[in-house]
């Protein structure tokens, strides 16, 4: 299987899907939102962009099945899996706001094997293939080299459910407002992952996050040279909700401040 050619034609596929979802949010004055949830929301752009991107890998990989957030397609692959968000920040793409993302990550077994994450407002698409490096818009890149927390920006997401963390992470803010560059809320995680791999943040962590929001971003970061874990430093991050995303230097001390706050 040729990973850089298929990751190749998925970044192609992501920027058609891309220009979709920019045409619908200028023709669209009013986009009709459907509730999921309380603070969850979902689109007919979502859904429809979900069905093109499936449609569209379905002839890329016959064999793999999806793990995808709208549901389009249930089927399971043996071997391969893609795993679809196909409007992340939809909150932002409905207020008109920027970034939001297309994220695809292949999965092999267990072991993610390329990710692509479209940034549709900047027209940025970042990618990575196994062993291959990860990638803006052609150009190599690679996660910061800043060594200390004080020196670092810091990037999370605010949880919309679950809010029995809610005491222990408001804590983990003030700590990263008072020891870092500052905290930022950018309204779309896999945005967030790929800011890391290109050396924008030092830092990323948010709990509350399904699979579709990480595989991709957190691949491209692990290609750029950075660390990914859970809230305890194992290796639990796509499917278990909780997710800490750091250039290689910052990692070990960031992860010991989120480990005694958040597990407190
Ligand atoms: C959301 C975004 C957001 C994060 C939420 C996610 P969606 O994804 O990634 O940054 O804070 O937890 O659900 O719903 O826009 O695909
Ligand atoms: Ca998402
Ligand atoms: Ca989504």
């Amino acid at each position: 299987m040729n990973l850089e050619h298929i990751c190749i034609e998925v970044c192609n596929l992501s920027k058609e899907v891309g220009l979709f979802i920019r045409t619908e949010r200028l023709s669209n004055i009013n986009i009709q939102v459907e509730v999921k949830g309380l603070h969850d929301f979902v689109t007919h752009v979502d859904k429809t962009s979900e069905q093109k991107i499936v449609d569209k890998l379905s002839k890329i990989l016959p064999e793999a099945g999806f793990i995808a957030e709208e549901n389009t397609s249930t089927k399971k692959g043996d071997k391969y899996n893609w795993i679809i968000d196909p409007l992340d920040g939809t909150t932002n793409f409905i207020h008109g706001l920027t970034p939001y993302a297309i994220s695809i990550a292949l999965k092999e077994n267990d072991e993610i094997i390329l990710g692509v994450v479209y940034e549709i407002g900047l027209d940025e698409y970042f990618y990575a293939w196994k062993n291959g490096g990860a990638y803006l818009n052609g150009n190599k890149i690679q996660v910061s080299d800043k060594k200390e927390i004080k020196n670092s920006l810091v990037a999370t997401g605010f949880p919309y459910y679950d809010y029995k963390r809610i005491k222990p992470f408001l804590e983990t803010l003030e700590y990263f407002m008072v020891n870092s560059h500052g905290v930022r809320r950018l309204g779309s995680a896999a945005t967030d992952l790929v800011y890391v791999a290109c050396g924008r943040f030092e830092a990323f962590y948010e709990y509350g996050l399904s699979p579709w929001d990480v595989a991709a971003g957190a691949f491209i970061v692990q290609e750029a040279g950075g660390k990914v874990s859970d809230f305890i430093g194992e290796k639990n991050y796509i499917f278990g909700k909780e997710i800490i995303a750091c250039n290689n230097l910052v990692f070990d001390d960031f992860l010991i401040s989120i480990k005694q706050i958040m597990n407190n």
